[in-house]
């Protein structure tokens, strides 16, 4: 297992290429079971996430070649099922369910369980797929589902957090060859849904509505082979939008869609900090003082909670006191602790952390717990003075391409460490 080690106190000053988005590419890597053509996809990041997926879906018979970012995927003689061991490792896989179902009439999958952020149930999934006339059996770990044909239908996908982003991808590939048309309400109108129905649509599906809470699916007989490059990762150019501006540094992040990003750099600037449009990049560097703001997290397009971890590192260093409420995940806070080894000064309070920021950071071995909390730790090792040893950094690998070279490339002192 690697580790981190930084040494903080370097501004971050440089420019900056995001790499295409893991959530968008892992439900179009999905979505290819639903063709026995072959599909490409360009802009596919190297990450675990996506050699994993590629694995899940080998287990199931597709072949999947990566070449650089592109990716060729064929799905021509696929089974039901794949590894069990595999699927359930990886919360992405559950994506795979509505493409089988409405390729092969059946599917079985193992059960996604909770992870450290929270539950992360799947009953939206399993409603909407019950809506298009499937039959669903939950027995020994995984979900049996199967239906000899799925119908359109109307169906409400709002859950006790709002919408479901990964439901959102399952009903609208579960849809595309049902028989009719499919209206989701409360659909998820994250930009990787988007990117999910155009990449469905080049398949030949017939999908209107994608990033709005209303989605409207015509059913096709069939779907053929497609070419599509992956948007860029909104989460990453936030991460590294926060980086430059946590050190105070200034960094030109390319392919950053400020288009996606509204909500973040609102409050970047309400926080003070200087976030420019430049073309398709945008240039952050911190202004000439820092305030603190309230955050909550909420469903596209409120402020990410993919990006809560992240910005609390900024709150922390910034005097005054922030509270900052997350609404999608009820336990992504795992972040905190590791935080205060470093000498940050927050409390919990039920959804809400309040940061009373401003405290200096001291560099402390901590201990990533899962992908966005590393890299709010990693931020803070970068603003922190002295050394700091980051732990556990596969969780950051499963996200962020090339995190260590790209933070060296903009003067960072950092260096990946085989874990002791
Ligand atoms: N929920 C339900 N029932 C369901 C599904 C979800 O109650 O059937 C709840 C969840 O428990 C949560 C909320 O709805 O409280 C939102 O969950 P959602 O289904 O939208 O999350 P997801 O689709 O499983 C994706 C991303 C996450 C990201 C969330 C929210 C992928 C592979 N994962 O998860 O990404 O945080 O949407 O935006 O796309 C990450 O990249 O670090 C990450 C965790």
């Amino acid at each position: 297992m690697d580790s981190l080690l930084i040494k903080g106190g370097t501004p971050l000053c440089g420019e900056v290429t995001i790499s295409g988005a893991k959530n968008a590419v892992l439900p179009i890597m999905a979505a290819t079971l639903l063709t026995a053509e072959k599909c490409i996809i360009h802009r596919v990041p190297d990450l675990s996430d996506v050699a994993f997926m590629g694995e899940i879906l080998k287990s199931i018979g597709a072949t999947v070649k990566i070449d650089g970012g592109t990716l060729e995927i064929q799905a021509a003689k696929i089974k039901g099922y794949g590894d069990y061991e595999l699927i359930r490792k990886m919360r992405g896989s559950i994506c795979i369910l509505g493409p089988l179902l409405a390729r092969l009439h059946k599917a079985k999958v193992s059960l996604p369980g909770g992870c450290v952020i929270g539950m992360r149930p799947i009953d939206l999934h399993l409603k909407g797929l019950e809506a298009l006339g499937a039959k669903i059996q939950i027995s020994e770990g995984y979900v049996i589902a199967q239906a000899k044909r799925l119908t359109g239908t109307d169906m409400f996908l709002g859950g006790r957090a709002g919408p479901t982003v990964l439901g959102t991808a399952n009903l609208m590939m579960a849809a595309t060859l049902a028989e009719g048309v499919t209206l989701i309400e409360s659909a998820a109108c994250e930009p990787e849904v988007v990117d999910l129905a155009n990449f469905l649509n080049a398949m030949g599906a017939k999908i209107s509505g994608a990033g709005s809470p209303t989605i409207t699916v015509t059913g096709v007989k069939e779907l053929h082979g497609a070419e599509h490059e992956v948007i860029p990762d909104r989460v990453e150019a936030a991460t590294f939008a926060i980086a430059a501006a946590a050190t105070g540094g200034e960094v030109q992040i390319h392919g950053a869609r400020a288009d996606h990003l509204h909500a973040v750099i609102d409050k970047l600037r309400e926080a003070g900090v200087k976030v420019e449009r430049t073309g398709p990049a945008i240039k952050v560097r911190r202004g000439s003082r820092l305030k603190s703001v309230d955050i909550t997290t909420l469903p596209y397009a409120g402020f990410p909670t993919d990006v809560q971890a992240q910005m609390m590192v900024l709150m922390a260093i910034t005097p005054g006191i922030s509270i900052i409420t997350e609404r999608i995940f009820e336990s992504r806070f795992m972040h905190v602790s590791e935080l205060a080894r470093l000498g940050a000064e927050i409390a919990l309070e039920g959804p809400s952390a309040i940061v009373k920021g401003g405290r200096p950071l001291s560099g402390a071995p901590i201990m990533a717990s899962d992908l966005r909390a590393s890299a709010a730790l990693v931020i803070a090792g970068l603003v922190a003075k002295g050394q700091t040893l980051v732990k556990r950094i596969y969780h950051l690998d499963r996200g962020y391409e090339n995190i260590d070279a790209k933070l060296k490339q903009l003067g960072a002192r950092i260096e990946r460490v085989a874990e002791t």
